[in-house]
C-alpha cells in the first residue's frame, strides 16, 4: 500500500491545507509536487492519495491537470482538496474529480478550504489559521471513517461535470526590478518555464499563469506586478473577497 500527498501549490497555501489533511489521514506518505515535472506513476486499489490544487478562476490550473495525467490510478482512492482564496471555487472540484476519474482513481471525499489569496494577500491573510486546522483535522477524521468502512460509497459532487466555466487567465505578470541579482531561482521554480533562465528579466507573458511563485521565492523581493494595477484589482474584488469564508467537506 502506498500513500501520496499530491499537490500543486505555487505559493504554499494549498500545501498548508494538503499537509494538514495528509498528516491526519495517511501514514507513511510521500509528497509529489506538481509544480515540477513528475515521473509516470502506476498506483493500485489499496493506495490512497490526497490530491490538492488551488482554484484559479474557479478552475483547476491547466498545468496541474497536465501533470496529473502522468499518474494511472488503477482504482486507487483519491481525496480531493481544492483551496480557494476567499471568493469561490466554482468548477474546481468537479473538474478535479472528472480528471482523476479519467485517470482511473476512485474519488471518495472532497474538501474546499480557504487559504490566503496568492495574488491579493490582504484577503484571507494568515489562513489556514488555528481554527481552520481544528476543522480540517475533524474533516480528516470523518474521511478516515469513510475510508475504513466495509463498503465505500462513491463521491457525488453537484455542479458542472464535463463543461466548466471559462477562465482566460489574468493580466498580472510579475516582472523583476533593479534589485534582481540574476540568481535564476525564479526561473528554476516557475512551474511553466515562463522566465528566461539566462536572463530573468525576460518573461514569456503567454506562458505565465500568474501563480506568483516567482514573487514568493525571490530572496531579494525583486519581482512584483504593477502596483497601480494591483490596487485597482483589490478595490474591484474587495466585495467578493472580504469576510470570513468557510471550509467545506463533501463525503
Ligand atoms: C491566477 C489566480 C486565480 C485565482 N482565482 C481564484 C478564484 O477564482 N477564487 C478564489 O477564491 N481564489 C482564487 N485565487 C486564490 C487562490 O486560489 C488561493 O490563494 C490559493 O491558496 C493559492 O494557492 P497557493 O498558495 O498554493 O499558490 C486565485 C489565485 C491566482 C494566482
Ligand atoms: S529570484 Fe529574484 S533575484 Fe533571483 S533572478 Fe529571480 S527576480 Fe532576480
Ligand atoms: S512567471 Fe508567471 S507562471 Fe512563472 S512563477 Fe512567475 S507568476 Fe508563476
Amino acid at each position: 500500500m502506498a500513500n501520496y500527498n499530491i499537490y500543486f501549490s505555487p505559493t504554499g497555501g494549498t500545501k498548508k491545507v494538503a499537509d494538514i489533511l495528509s498528516g491526519n489521514l495517511l501514514c507513511d506518505f510521500a509528497d509529489m509536487d506538481l509544480c515540477k515535472e513528475i515521473p509516470t506513476l502506476s498506483l493500485s486499489e489499496d493506495d490512497v492519495c490526497v490530491v490538492s490544487v488551488p482554484s484559479y478562476g474557479g478552475r483547476v490550473p491547466a498545468i496541474a491537470i497536465e501533470r496529473l495525467q502522468n499518474i494511472i490510478g488503477n482504482g486507487a482512492k483519491a481525496v480531493l482538496n481544492c483551496v480557494y482564496g476567499n471568493r469561490e471555487w466554482e468548477d474546481t472540484l468537479t473538474e478535479l474529480q472528472d480528471t482523476l476519474e479519467k485517470q482511473g482513481f476512485r474519488c471518495v471525499a472532497a474538501v474546499a478550504a480557504v487559504a490566503e489569496h496568492s495574488l491579493l494577500r490582504q484577503f484571507a491573510t494568515g489562513r489556514p489559521d488555528a481554527e481552520d486546522k481544528i476543522q480540517l483535522t475533524e474533516f480528516s477524521r470523518q474521511i478516515r471513517e469513510k475510508l475504513d468502512a466495509d463498503e465505500i460509497t462513491d463521491l457525488h459532487l453537484a455542479g458542472n461535470h464535463g463543461t466548466y466555466k471559462v477562465f482566460n487567465g489574468t493580466p498580472f505578470k510579475p516582472m523583476a526590478n533593479d534589485s534582481c541579482t540574476g540568481c535564476g531561482l525564479c526561473a528554476k521554480e516557475c512551474p511553466v518555464g515562463a522566465i528566461d533562465a539566462d536572463n530573468p528579466l525576460v518573461l514569456d507573458a503567454g506562458k505565465c499563469i500568474s501563480c506568483m511563485r516567482c514573487v514568493s521565492v525571490c530572496p531579494k523581493q525583486a519581482r512584483g506586478c504593477d502596483a497601480a494595477l494591483m490596487a485597482m484589482l483589490a478595490e474591484k474584488m474587495a466585495p467578493l473577497l472580504s469576510g470570513h469564508k468557510e471550509n467545506h467537506l463533501f463525503l
